[in-house]
């Protein structure tokens, strides 16, 4: 199987070695690749949402390491998916459509209901119910940037995986269709293909 260049040799052994994983400059220039506008947080919207690429990618690694998320295809599809749902990381709340959706949110903008499903697994002391404090409290705990790979792990079917382990086009698109739930736009399909190409995916 081709190994994604994002998580290099060394931070697979700090992950074996149970050391917290550290971006490199190298990772931190991936995530760049695929979230341009990720490089600062100066003049933003929702400046308290915001993180850059530095902030992001050992969050990113951790979360990988944790779900065993290894393939180019995989990482690739998961990062540009969390690019594309909050404008390269400006935001980790739903806003759009004006006042947004309470309770929707972390970096891949996941439903209300998968929210609480997430915080349920994986954060058994938030007891609150209510939609827009339960995503608080997830965010206060460090989850959101885990949410992405918690969702893919959980939600997507055997052959969703497979796809997007083979790092097809055509896996990606049935990623977003059939496990996301939503349109494969060209434009979420052209942002996947700079991201797959970032993480050393030569042929998309
Ligand atoms: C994703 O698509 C948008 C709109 O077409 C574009 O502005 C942005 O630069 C794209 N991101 C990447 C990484 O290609």
């Amino acid at each position: 199987m081709k190994t994604s260049t994002f998580i290099t040799a060394s931070l697979m052994l700090a992950a074996a070695s149970a050391i917290p994983a550290v971006a490199d400059a190298n990772s931190v220039s991936i995530v760049q690749k695929i979230a341009p506008k990720s490089n600062a947080c100066a003049g933003g919207e929702f400046p308290d949402e915001c993180a850059t690429a530095d902030q992001a990618t050992s969050a990113l690694i951790q979360s990988f390491i944790e779900y065993n998320i290894v393939t180019p295809g995989e990482q690739s599809a998961l990062i540009s998916l969390m690019a594309f749902e909050t404008g390269d990381f400006k935001y980790v709340r739903n806003h759009y459509p004006a006042p947004g959706r309470p309770g929707q949110g972390c970096r891949n903008m996941m439903m209300p209901e998968f929210v609480a499903e997430y915080a349920k697994a994986k954060y058994p002391s938030i007891t609150t119910t209510d939609p827009g404090a339960l995503l608080n409290e997830v965010i206060k705990q460090g989850g959101e940037w885990g949410a992405a790979s918690w969702f893919y792990t959980t939600k997507c079917s055997d052959a969703v995986k497979q796809g997007l382990k083979s790092g097809s086009k055509a896996g990606f698109s049935a990623f977003i269709t059939d496990c996301v739930g939503t349109t494969a736009t060209d434009e979420r399909l052209n942002n996947w293909s700079v991201a797959a190409k970032a993480v050393g995916l030569a042929s998309v």
